[in-house]
């Protein structure tokens, strides 16, 4: 396994594009190499376009980054910071892969 890139994609405001793209970004990053959204978000659409069989890339939730998310290079985030990280910098507040 390479180095692996968890790439965030957060705004506590909602309808913003953050799953757009998400998804998109995986559909490409996922020919190269082995691509997983991780669905933080409220809505989960990008969990429900998987389950409809729209995209590339696998999707998990959250909760299975420690289990599932070394199989993947590519890591893509759908995130929802909470309110109380809202303003700090970087990766804080954010789960990374176990
Ligand atoms: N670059 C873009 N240009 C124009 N419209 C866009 C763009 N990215 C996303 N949209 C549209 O904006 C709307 C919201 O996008 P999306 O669902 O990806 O946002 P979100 O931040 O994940 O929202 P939610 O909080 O509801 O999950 C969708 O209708 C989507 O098609
Ligand atoms: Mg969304």
């Amino acid at each position: 396994m390479n180095t692996q890139h968890l790439i965030s994609l957060a705004s506590f405001k909602g309808g913003v594009g953050k799953t757009t793209v998400a998804v998109h970004l995986a559909g490409y990053l996922a020919a190269r190499a082995p691509t997983c959204v991780v669905d933080g978000d409220r809505t989960r659409n990008a969990t429900f376009w998987h389950a409809g069989g729209h995209l590339k890339s696998a999707v998990i939730s959250p909760s299975s980054i420690a289990r599932e998310g070394r199989k993947y290079e590519y890591i893509p985030q759908v995130k929802v910071p909470a309110r109380s990280k809202l303003g700090q910098s970087g990766a804080q507040g954010f789960e990374t892969p176990g």
